[in-house]
């Protein structure tokens, strides 16, 4: 069965999900912290790409401090070349790590001894798309899956129609022209659905079910 996907990310007013060079900023509120990790925790699985990765270091796990849970949800990264940060903090969490790599990714770099277990798919074209993505997930029993970034892969799985939900969360900053922007380049206009928006904390909130 296809997994029901949703999209989550934070940004400013001005639509920018992380400052220059794409350094990390903290744009969630507790609120909105609270809702997040309350999703993490209904999960089956949180893919981001590998620049994530590299770049925030996520654990991409609950944290106590916003949503009680014991749930561990799996990982899920896109890395055509396995060029991914092993020592990065989200392999050290006994849970699968699925590592979606392209047909030409050599595997041998791919350390034995990490807390995580690697689950590696080879897509056959040079790059592992959204829909090949799912397709597997979904063989692989996974049913809900959280969607948290970055650009690239908002990008693709909101241009090629495959989600389901999209949460958007807006921190009252701006960060200008030079923080890094929420969508990547695909074909425009793509149409949405009618977003619902609440107030959460100092910010707001915008969510768009797919259909609607
Ligand atoms: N504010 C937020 O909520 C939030 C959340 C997460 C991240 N971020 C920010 O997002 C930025 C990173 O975004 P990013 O666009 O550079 O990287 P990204 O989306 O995290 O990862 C993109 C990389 O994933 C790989 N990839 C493989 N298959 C892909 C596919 N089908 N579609 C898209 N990517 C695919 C590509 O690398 P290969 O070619 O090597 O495969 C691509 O360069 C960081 O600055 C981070 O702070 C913000």
């Amino acid at each position: 069965m296809k997994p029901y996907v949703k999209i989550n990310f934070a940004c400013s007013m001005d639509g920018r999900i992380a400052l220059r060079g794409g350094k990390a900023f903290k744009f969630s509120n507790n609120e909105d912290l609270a809702r997040v990790h309350r999703i993490r925790s209904e999960s089956d699985i949180i893919l981001v790409g590998r620049n994530t990765i590299n770049l925030d270091d996520p654990k991409l796990v609950v944290n106590e401090k916003y949503h009680k849970s014991d749930h561990i949800p799996d990982a899920a990264i896109l890395d055509s070349n396995l060029t991914v940060n092993y020592e990065a903090r989200v392999f050290t969490y006994p849970r699968k790590v699925v590592i979606f790599c392209g047909s030409g990714a050599k595997d041998e770099k791919i350390p034995v001894n990490l807390r995580s277990k690697i689950v590696l798919r080879k897509s056959e074209t040079s790059r592992p798309d959204s829909g090949f993505v799912l397709r597997e997930l979904g063989k692989m029993g996974y049913s809900r899956i959280m969607i948290e970034g970055g650009k690239s892969v908002i990008t693709s799985f909101i241009s090629e129609g495959n989600w389901d939900e999209i949460s958007i969360f807006y921190s009252p900053v701006m960060m200008g022209e030079e923080g890094i922007p929420m969508f990547g380049v695909a074909e425009y206009p793509i149409e949405l659905g009618t977003p619902e928006v609440s107030k959460l904390g100092k910010g707001f909130l915008v969510r768009i079910k797919k259909g609607l």
